[in-house]
């Protein structure tokens, strides 16, 4: 950590006490500590205690009362390598997961060029309440890294999860996230990933599609992006972007424009995972011009789209990594299992509409991890990033 910049936001809290012992261990590791602390936050630890130990002046109004100086937000977002805010509370939480700006701290958040660390800690019930679960699935699709809240006693006398992780874990939180930071695992590597739906004409103005969003597989090229990986996503149509320098992205319709984008590129890349809902179908023929209502009911010849993921297995070099994903409405993991072997996968994602939160139309997902050694690796509902960044993770310890 020599040299690095860490913003460090004090939230009212009773943790704030904490955060005393959180600064001196930053500073021994070699970081550079600025803070700024929320008005709430003053009472319960005293910006004398956090200047002396950070060795910088706090801030903590919009401007000085005295000089009539105003405080550059935008400045402290330019200056940090990462902003950490502990400890985290529900109201600082809700206003961060809205985009509100009424203190400093707020206003330094939404001004940050850097990514956001934040330890949350409030009483168990607040911690478990919908909202607040909502709020940090929030910050998690905004890509904030969440340290939970841990169990044990709190200031309120009652027992459960909620207290704030303790400054060990946040310092080795914060270590990590520069050690993982510092070149990118999967630097020059190829990443291909199809994404979105596709859609296969019936007449120039009608077609056969599917609900996806194409967000999962977005979020994956995110998560590759932030390993140092050079990421090729073929996507369906969908109303994501990404703009990336590391990123090449080729815009299909049908499954077969899907098929020959990958067709041609699925050689030059080591990784593929494939989170597209490819049609499974197409119709035969496709007519030139808008068919007109009739009197009789129609009928649609359908024939059978390529798998591509089935040509990318059968085509999968030694290596080269392959992962799919499986979206079953029953038997999941037996379903699952028969894919990963006959498509030749190292993994298989799967994912059951059956569990609330998962699927197409919400930003959360709640996956499963089928490998080609048999292992089964179930995880938590997260938001969809949070699943990509676990999906990446795995694939990172399956490959070294
Ligand atoms: O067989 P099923 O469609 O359930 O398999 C899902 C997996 O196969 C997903 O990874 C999906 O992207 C991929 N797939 C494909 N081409 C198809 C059908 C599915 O690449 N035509």
């Amino acid at each position: 950590m020599q040299g690095k910049r860490i913003l460090l936001g004090i939230t009212g809290g009773i943790a704030a006490y904490k955060i005393a012992f959180l600064i001196r261990m930053l500073k021994k590791s070699g970081a550079v500590v600025r803070t700024i602390m929320t008005p709430a936050s003053c009472d319960f630890i005293s910006p004398l205690v956090v200047s002396t130990l950070s060795g910088n002046p706090v801030g903590i109004e919009f401007w000085n009362k005295q000089t009539g100086v105003w405080t550059n937000h935008v400045e402290y977002g330019l200056w940090a390598d990462v902003l950490v805010i502990a400890p985290l509370t529900a109201s600082t939480l809700a206003k961060m997961a809205n985009g509100n700006s009424d203190n400093l701290l707020l206003a330094t958040y939404l001004s940050m060029k850097c990514p956001t660390i934040v330890a949350p800690a409030m009483d168990l019930d607040m911690y478990k309440h919908p909202a607040v679960k909502r709020n940090l699935l929030q910050l998690e699709d905004d890509h904030v890294l969440v340290i939970p809240a841990e169990s044990g006693e709190l200031a309120s006398g009652l027992e459960g999860e909620g207290r704030m992780a303790e400054p060990e874990t946040i310092h080795d939180a914060v270590a990590a996230f520069f050690k993982k930071n510092k070149s990118g695992r999967l630097q020059g590597r190829k990443v291909l990933i199809t994404a979105g739906p596709t859609y296969e004409a019936i007449d120039p103005v009608r077609f056969i599609g599917n609900h996806s969003s194409g967000k999962m597989g977005f979020e994956i090229a995110k998560a590759f992006l932030a390993e140092g990986a050079e990421v090729l996503l073929v996507a369906g149509p969908t109303h994501q972007s990404l703009v990336h320098h590391r990123l090449q992205q080729i815009d299909v319709v049908s499954a077969e424009e899907m098929f020959q984008a990958v067709k041609s590129h699925w050689e030059s890349c080591s990784i593929g995972v494939f989170a597209a809902a490819v049609a499974d179908y197409a119709p035969k023929v496709v007519a030139t011009s808008k068919l007109k209502k009739s009197d009789t009911d129609p009928t649609i010849e359908l024939v059978k789209n390529p798998d591509i993921l089935a040509w990318a297995g059968a085509n999968k070099s030694k290596d080269q990594y392959l992962v799919g994903f499986a979206l079953e409405t029953e038997n999941l993991v037996q379903n699952g299992l028969v894919k990963l072997k006959k498509k030749n996968l190292n993994f298989i994602v799967l994912n059951t509409l059956a569990d609330e939160g998962a699927g197409f139309s919400v930003d959360t997902n709640k996956i499963t991890i089928l490998d080609e050694c048999n292992k089964q690796t179930e995880f938590e509902l997260s938001s969809k990033f949070k699943a990509a960044e676990n999906i990446v993770e795995y694939l990172i310890n399956s490959i070294q």
